[in-house]
């Protein structure tokens, strides 16, 4: 599949995949150059391959991982106002889509307020007609799945699903033949903390492009709290965590030929209050070796490949952040005990 930068035109029912990943292996060059510098670093977007993907569902069931429950509490909480300031007709452009458990409730609602008026068959079949939804995610298999599934769920929707890295610049292409008034671009999951509040604004910029003067960021970002709550959600007793942050190495060993011993590596993640962030690295219990791609990288014991930082924010700082980048904060929703906040913007 290749880049389609030309108007396209989604019809209901039927799922569209168009890949925008960059020809050549990345995974390769990213690993080696990552592995090469002072404190060897690979990107977190390596973590979702498929039992990636798998690991991360089982995460967001821990009871630790206050994140998911709280954040869906919080839209299925909200979902009537939430779906008053996103509209009718608007066009979903989901980043980091995953599961998409949390676009079903949206979608959900989206179509529920349009029972509302008289002539509720038409209303219906016409609004979901012209609904239009874009999820993009760097994990091909699970957003082909999830795609699908939504698409059995809402046999009237447009889904076109998007494989790309949006780390790097996503040019959409135009939709044709569905009348949207409004873009959405919703980010939930506090995927958001993955980067550096600089590179956050980039992205952020980015949203701002593609939702277009009037369009509205709907995103969900986790919130400052006590360090003990924070460290528990990254460190599960069952282990969970450290079997997704250690499925790095193996997938290393697969996929690039790796002799990684998993078993000489730790799981280690904490929060550091200085920079408001968790810190997740893979730490060497030993002095060892190991091999990838024909390339050797030595380790002492303790030392670490950084392998995710999740950055927490205030309310306040992150809708600072969110003027930066040219939208005006006007809705903020947040859980009883001030966990999770999910912000809603428009572009101004
Ligand atoms: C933390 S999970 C969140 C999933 C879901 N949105 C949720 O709220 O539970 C991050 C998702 O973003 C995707 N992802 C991570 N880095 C990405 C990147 N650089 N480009 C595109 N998708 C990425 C992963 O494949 C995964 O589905």
């Amino acid at each position: 599949m290749n880049p389609q930068p030309s108007p396209q035109s989604p019809a209901p029912g039927v799922v569209r995949f168009y890949s925008f990943l960059p020809q050549g292996d990345r995974l390769s060059e990213d690993v080696l150059a990552g592995l090469a510098l002072p404190q060897k670093s690979i990107p977190p977007k390596y973590f979702y391959d498929e039992q990636g993907c798998r690991l991360f569902e089982a995460i967001c069931e821990l009871p630790e991982y206050y994140l998911t429950r709280t954040e869906t509490a919080i839209l299925r909480g909200n979902i009537a106002e939430i779906a008053q300031f996103v509209g009718p007709e608007a066009q979903l452009i989901e980043f980091g889509s995953g599961v998409q458990a949390k676009t079903r409730i949206l979608i959900q609602a989206l179509q529920t307020q349009l029972y509302v008026p008289i002539d509720i068959a038409r209303i219906l079949i016409q609004a979901l007609q012209t609904q239009l939804y874009v999820p993009i995610d760097i994990a091909m298999d699970t957003l082909r799945a999830s795609s699908n599934e939504l698409s059995r769920r809402f046999p009237f929707l447009n889904i076109v699903g998007i494989c790309a890295d949006h780390t790097r610049p996503i040019v959409l292409p135009e939709f044709v033949g569905v009348p949207i008034r409004r873009k959405t671009v919703f980010f939930p999951g506090s995927t958001i903390g993955n980067f550096t509040p600089a590179e956050a604004l980039v992205f952020l910029r980015q949203a701002r492009k593609m939702a277009g003067a009037g369009g509205v960021l709907l995103i969900g970002v986790d919130l400052k709290k006590d360090k003990v709550t924070l460290d528990a959600a990254y460190s599960d007793p069952k282990g969970v965590t450290a079997q997704f942050n250690l499925n790095l190495l193996h997938r290393i060993n697969r996929e690039l030929a790796g002799d990684f011993q998993v078993k000489r590596f730790r799981h280690k993640a904490f929060y550091d209050p200085i920079l408001g962030r968790i810190e997740m690295h893979l730490e060497s219990q030993y002095s060892q070796f190991a091999h990838v791609a024909g390339r050797r990288f030595d380790f002492a014991p303790g030392e670490t490949i950084h392998t995710e930082i999740s950055c927490k924010y205030s309310i306040a700082e992150f809708q600072e952040l969110g003027k930066r980048a040219g939208f005006t904060p006007e809705k903020i929703w947040t859980d009883p005990e001030q966990l999770f906040s999910v912000h809603g913007m428009v572009a101004s």
